[in-house]
């Protein structure tokens, strides 16, 4: 009875593939349920022409009943050594911050990842809010042992999530600290179902930048060496 109980959370993952007509992108989507009745949902797009081994970016969106605090997703995960995408509802604004961490205890700012919110897919209603936006430096890090992760653009990488039930202290400030969370749910995630042709046209339609040489057909020149220094 009690090993049951223990397996309800991984049991209640559910991974499909949703066309979102709001901003045109094909998303790779998950539903990570956190509670035995509540789910978030967590959706990537890739560009078709990225490479495994080479960084490119991704839009995400995720869909986030109000009563959560504030929820992370970790992109390697992980709680240290990987990009940590936090996001929570401030009013009727989405926040987000991206962050690092090195133990287990409040991570620090990340600038080696960007998100750029999309002018689309924005909002926070009466139940839920959600955010989509991009993301530059969420597919590649350094990572513990002083060499480069990358994640595989063709095939599924290992995500967490964890909720917090309380907001961050500060909900006006992306820097905010934040308090402890629930326990971490983890999944492997498509991301080729999450692959789209036209990633570049539907990032500028939707109000972001395009990050050259990430979504577009060109072939990388060499072949990088593993490196422990960001990019
Ligand atoms: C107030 C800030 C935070 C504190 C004090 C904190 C603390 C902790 C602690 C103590 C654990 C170990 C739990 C256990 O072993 O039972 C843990 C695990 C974890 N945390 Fe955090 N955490 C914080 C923020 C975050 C954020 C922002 C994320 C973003 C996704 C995150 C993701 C994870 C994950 C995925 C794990 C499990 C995997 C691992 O241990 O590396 N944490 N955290
Ligand atoms: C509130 O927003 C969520 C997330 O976008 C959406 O699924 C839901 O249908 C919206 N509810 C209403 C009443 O519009
Ligand atoms: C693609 O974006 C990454 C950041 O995610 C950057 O480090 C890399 O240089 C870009 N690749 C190209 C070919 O411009
Ligand atoms: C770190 O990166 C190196 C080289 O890319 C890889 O061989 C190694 O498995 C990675 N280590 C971890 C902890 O992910």
């Amino acid at each position: 009875m009690q090993l049951t109980s223990c397996l309800v959370w991984a049991g209640a993952l559910v991974g499909s593939v949703v066309f979102d007509s709001e901003t045109g992108f094909t998303f790779s989507e998950f539903k990570v349920a956190y509670s035995l009745t509540a789910n978030i949902a967590f959706r990537v797009a890739v560009p078709a022409a990225a490479q495994s081994g080479q960084p490119y970016d991704v839009v995400y969106q995720v869909v986030v009943p109000n009563q959560v605090g504030w929820a992370g997703i970790a992109f390697g995960g992980s709680m240290t050594y990987n990009p940590l995408l936090v996001g929570w509802a401030n009013g009727q604004q989405t926040q987000t911050s991206t962050r690092w961490a090195t133990a287990h205890s409040q991570p620090t700012i990340y600038n080696q990842a960007t998100l750029q919110k999309l002018t689309t897919g924005n909002r926070v209603n009466g139940t839920h809010w959600q955010f989509t936006g991009k993301c530059t430096g969420c597919t590649s890090w350094a990572n513990r042992s002083g060499g480069k992760t990358t994640l595989n653009p063709k095939g599924t990488n290992r995500l967490a999530l964890v909720i917090s039930n309380s907001k961050p202290q500060q909900p006006s400030n992306p820097s905010s600290n934040l308090v402890m969370h629930e326990n971490p749910i983890y999944w492997s995630q498509s991301f080729t179902e999450g692959s789209n042709a036209n990633f570049d046209e539907l990032v500028r339609k939707n109000g972001g930048t395009v990050t050259s040489g990430n979504s577009t057909s060109e072939t990388p020149t060499s072949e990088t060496p593993s490196s422990g220094t960001p990019q």
